[in-house]
């Protein structure tokens, strides 16, 4: 059976303008704000009942109006573009299912073409898990990216995909207790901080390999409020302790990813191994993965030029691995 995609709410225009006003923390009168935006005081109402439906925290006092609890950036196409030398087609959605199954749905010659959404209601996550994507607090990020290489020439481009990601965090502050797990989560002091789903299209509708690469950053999360999520996690703001405009994150993110996508185009995985093995956290580690098929234990050996596990077994042998799940053993 096909699992239906659902369709993606383009974010709404009076929404953000609502929440423009609102953001400077001060009360806003529903006449006074429909006058400035040139709407009823009913529609500005269902703006706010909307933003509340989403999980906003808003005060209202009679006579007084509306604020926010606590501030809220919207994600800004415009915003982000500007701080990017090349020009890139951006959608940005107020709700959507996943940001990775709409860049697969469609057929664009406009390539790359990037995904943001502020909610996600079918958040994935490798292995069939869920990914926790509340309305405005995180980046759920996707791009569908053309390549002129086969499949099996795109071994390592996860791996190379984590490293963007690593760097754009490292830009905003972060430097101790950050590592890189195999093939391509991130953490920080054992917690995950990121994780990135890739998925490849093989022969697509102009005869290229298309890679869609979703990335999911915590950025604001401060609680799990319903305890979805199954693993220690944390977020930027739980270690910067400020929250972080996500517009300048996905500018540094898509920056940094264009650039390592462009160099692995041309040179491969080679150039960013060793990058890669500094900060990985699983080196001589004693682990166990699980693939598909089994459940191993082993030494990590650090990685090869395909970007593949290397595990070093009991009968003294290394063998390589392509895919997998890896806990740390005690
Ligand atoms: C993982 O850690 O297993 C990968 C998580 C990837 C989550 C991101 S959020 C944006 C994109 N859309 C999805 O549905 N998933 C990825």
């Amino acid at each position: 059976m096909t699992k239906k995609i659902s369709a993606g709410k383009k974010i709404n225009k009076n929404l953000v303008n609502v929440v423009n006003i609102l953001n400077n923390g001060e009360y806003h009168d529903g006449n006074a704000m429909g006058l400035q935006l040139n709407m009823t005081r009913s529609a500005i109402w269902k703006y706010i009942k909307k933003l509340v439906a989403y999980g906003v925290a808003i005060d209202s006092i009679k006579g007084k109006g509306y604020a926010l609890s606590e501030p809220l950036i919207l994600l800004d196409a415009k915003k982000i573009k500007k701080k990017i030398a090349s020009p890139l087609l951006i959608d940005v959605f107020e709700s959507i299912g996943s940001t990775n199954e709409y860049l697969k749905s469609i057929k664009t010659t406009k390539l790359p073409l990037v995904c943001l959404a502020e909610q996600q209601t079918q958040g994935k996550a490798r292995l069939n898990r869920k990914w926790f994507s509340p309305f405005a607090k995180n980046i759920y990020f996707s791009c569908r990216y053309p390549f002129k290489k086969e499949v099996s020439e795109l071994a390592g481009l996860s791996l190379v995909v984590g490293l963007a990601v690593f760097k754009t965090i490292q830009f905003f502050g972060i430097k101790d207790s950050l590592f890189l797990k195999w093939p391509n989560d991130l953490y920080y002091d054992s917690k995950k901080l990121a994780g990135i789903l890739l998925e490849i299209i093989a022969e697509s509708h102009d005869g290229l390999s298309h890679a869609i690469i979703g990335i999911g950053l915590n950025v604001n999360t401060m609680e799990d409020v319903n305890h979805q999520i199954t693993q220690p996690w944390t977020s930027l703001q739980k270690i910067l302790k400020k929250s972080v405009d996500r517009n300048e994150i996905v500018a540094e993110l898509l920056k940094n990813i264009l650039n390592h996508l462009n160099q692995f185009e041309q040179e491969g995985f080679s150039p960013f191994m060793q990058e890669w093995m500094k900060s990985d956290c699983l080196m001589n580690k004693w682990i166990s993965l699980k693939t598909l098929t089994e459940k191993l234990v082993g030494t990590v050996r650090g990685i090869n030029e395909q970007g593949q596990l290397l595990l070093e077994m009991a009968n003294g042998r290394t063998y390589a691995f392509s895919a997998g799940d890896v806990t740390i053993m005690k």
